[in-house]
């Protein structure tokens, strides 16, 4: 007791500190403190909340990342349904929808506020007495899913209001995804063999729809506010203090929001974003013009569906035309053979476009798109340019048709068309565009990250015959190395310097390394903590990995096939040869309690809800180091369900089996620790 009482005036301090930062750092712009100190600060809650986790609290600055899969989300009815906005497409339209208004409140002056129109994911915030309580999508505007734990990951949602005293507030916005984020967040996708967002918008719905808070936590999410539910209440008489009201509650509160006194200057408004929106950060697909008024607004009321108070000014997607000079064909990692546009370069939205994916022959014959053709090409809430159409009236004399090619166009090995897939493939793998690929996705970071060797020197070691596959890298010969273009002395040793520190990368690594379909360093995590070395990898039944909690039967086929392969049975031998680990390396085990010997040797066992003091992967790493394995789902083949705070349905299905459950307590107990 004493020591709570001398430790409860620092955790909140630093609490106090930490909220501050966070704000400063993810509100305002304007950090005070530098990273190590930050984390100095959360390190030491950490700690303090460790040794006294009766002083945890929801609203801790720790609590942000639940780490706690949901098993699946509740559905929640909106306190007011989330209505959405009709649309108008010009300057007319603006003035049309003013002339209704004006019609409902004769003789009133009228003013608008304009905002960004952001392409993202509605949501609804509920704060009680200043704490975040709860978070839903939209949904179908009445009932939407309740996705608390996800939005808690979001960094600049405050977990905790900032005026003093707190609120009890609904506030709704926006969650998006910033453009540089998303880029960032698709090439690692695409490095990872995992499909890339088609946009931003996509990327924002597709995180907010993890059941993993952990996974969204590492997702580059981002939210606005521009609707305080019930703002009279608050003291509020017009929508842009409403605005101000939700920015000094700590919240960040819709940007560029203009107060306009009549349409037209409404209008100008529109216009000028019209023409700056390549110049955000993020995505907006048109502005919002709103009543300003509070009273008026309630006074105009709402239809069904949308409020006659405000309306969305879409724009309209840019689009311009280009000649295709040329279709080529991309061989990737894993051999799909992509046929990609070469365009004469143009500018769209700000960025100039000299190539697009033509995705495959499906989408070349339904476009009818030939080399020499002009194309309209569209950058519209993607980012990613696209061929929407030929311009058939510019087509001269006879283009070329294009077809993918029967022979992979790097080595020349026909080409296969895995039934049920669209895409052709080259099963070679040895074919040099593969081997490039795959050696660039070897030395990547995150994988066996082997800094200085680039795209131009993959290139050089492979068509020189330097390096077969990645596993030859382990025997470089500096004299080779010195001599190729663009190496010298130090950037010679430098590498191979690189190349010895990777022989340490841990067993999980390697597994991402190895460029596996579909085998993501999550996945790759999730399979070196349950199959903890190659071998047992390799004896593992696909059955057997299928079973595996985050692991379906795709990836455990994908897994068993890689493994089936004598090319890849060599590559594996090679890279054991230059010493990698090809096992989990794990702390030293208590005597007496080697797996044969544990209570849970061989036992299948199902983890639920939160586990206070060790998180899923540790659980899962401790429960198959003692010999046991964790599974996704409850069956008749589970042993043993560990059950946290708040399980969820999988309980309930073991009560029903009658499978044991134990709490984690008596986990500890079975694992000795
Ligand atoms: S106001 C009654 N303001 O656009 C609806 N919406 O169809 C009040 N949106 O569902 C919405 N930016 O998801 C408003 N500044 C903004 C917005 C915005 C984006 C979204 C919102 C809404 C949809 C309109």
């Amino acid at each position: 007791m004493g020591a709570k009482q001398g430790v409860g005036p620092r955790i909140d301090e630093l609490r106090e500190l930490i909220r501050h930062h966070d704000r400063q750092y993810f509100v305002e712009n304007a950090p005070e403190i530098s990273d190590r100190a930050y984390d100095r600060l959360m390190g030491e809650l950490v700690g303090l909340e460790a040794e006294h986790p009766g002083l945890v609290t929801p609203d801790s600055p720790t609590q942000r990342v639940g780490g706690e899969p949901a098993e699946g989300f509740e559905t929640v009815t909106h306190s007011v349904p989330m209505l959405s906005l009709d649309n108008s497409y010009s300057p007319d339209e603006l003035r049309e929808f003013d002339a209704r208004v004006r019609k409902q409140l004769p003789d009133e002056d009228v003013a608008y506020v304009v905002e960004l129109k952001l392409d993202g994911v509605s949501v609804a915030l509920t704060y009680e007495d200043g704490i975040l309580v709860g978070g839903a999508t939209r949904g179908d505007g009445r009932r939407g899913d309740d996705v608390t734990a996800n939005l808690r990951t979001i960094p600049s949602i405050p977990l905790r209001l900032a005026e003093e005293g707190g609120a009890t507030v609904e506030v709704r916005g926006e969650v998006f995804m910033p453009r540089s984020g998303f880029d960032e967040l698709n090439r690692t996708r695409k490095r990872e063999e995992t499909a890339p967002f088609a946009n931003p918008r996509n990327a924002a719905a597709g995180s907010l729809k993890l059941l993993d808070p952990g996974e969204v936590a590492a997702r580059p999410l981002d939210a606005f506010f521009y609707q305080l539910v019930g703002a009279d209440a608050h003291g509020v008489g017009t929508h842009h203090e409403a605005i101000a009201a939700i920015a000094a509650m700590g919240l960040r509160a819709s940007p560029e929001a203009s107060l306009c006194a009549d349409i037209e200057s409404a209008i100008e408004r529109c216009g000028d974003w019209q023409e700056r929106r390549g110049g955000l950060d993020f995505d907006i697909d048109g502005m919002v013009v709103k009543v300003d008024s509070l009273d008026q607004q309630a006074r105009l009321g709402a239809t069904a569906k949308s409020p006659r108070w405000g309306i969305a000014f879409k724009f309209p997607a840019q689009s311009e035309t280009t000649v295709v000079a040329d279709i080529v064909v991309q061989v990737g990692r894993t051999g799909k053979l992509t046929p990609v546009a070469i365009l004469e370069p143009v500018l769209v939205s700000g960025s100039t476009v000299s190539r697009a994916t033509l995705h495959n022959q499906d989408e070349i014959d339904r476009l009818d798109v030939r080399i020499g053709d002009t194309v309209t090409i569209e950058k519209g809430g993607e980012v990613i340019p696209k061929v929407v159409s030929v311009v058939k009236s510019k087509r001269k004399g006879r283009p070329r048709r294009f077809r993918m090619p029967v022979n992979c166009p790097v080595c020349s090995e026909p080409v296969v068309k895995p039934s049920g897939e669209v895409d052709l493939r080259c099963e070679n793998v040895s074919c040099a565009a593969q081997v490039k690929r795959s050696i660039e996705h070897f030395a990547a970071r995150g994988a066996m990250n082997i800094e200085g060797l680039g795209t131009a020197l993959v290139d050089q070691l492979v068509e020189k015959g330097i390096v077969e596959d990645f596993g030859d890298l382990y025997s470089l010969d500096r004299d080779v190395l010195i001599d190729l273009e663009r190496m010298g002395e130090k950037s010679t040793d430098n590498l191979l310097a690189e190349i010895e520190k990777s022989r340490n990368r841990s067993f999980a690594r390697l597994l991402f390394a190895l460029g596996v379909r579909h085998v993501g360093s999550r996945v790759a995590d999730v399979l070196a903590a349950e199959f903890p070395s190659m071998e047992k990898l390799e004896n593992a039944s696909e059955e057997e990995l299928a079973e595996v909690d985050e692991v379906g039967p795709v990836i455990a086929g994908s897994v068993r096939a890689f493994l089936s392969s004598k090319h890849n049975r060599a590559l594996l031998a090679k890279l054991e040869d230059a010493g990698l680990a090809m096992r989990t390396k794990r702390r030293r085990a208590r005597a007496g309690s080697r797996p044969s010997e544990s209570r849970l040797a061989g036992k299948t066992v199902v983890l639920t809800g939160v586990l206070e003091g060790m998180t899923r992967d540790e659980a899962r790493a401790a429960i198959a180091a003692a010999g046991g394995r964790v599974t996704g789902s409850v069956s008749a083949k589970t042993d043993l369900v560990v059950v946290g705070s708040d399980p969820g349905s999988k309980l309930a299905k073991a009560r029903k089996l009658g499978i044991k459950a134990i709490d984690e307590k008596k986990l500890r107990k079975l694992l000795g620790t």
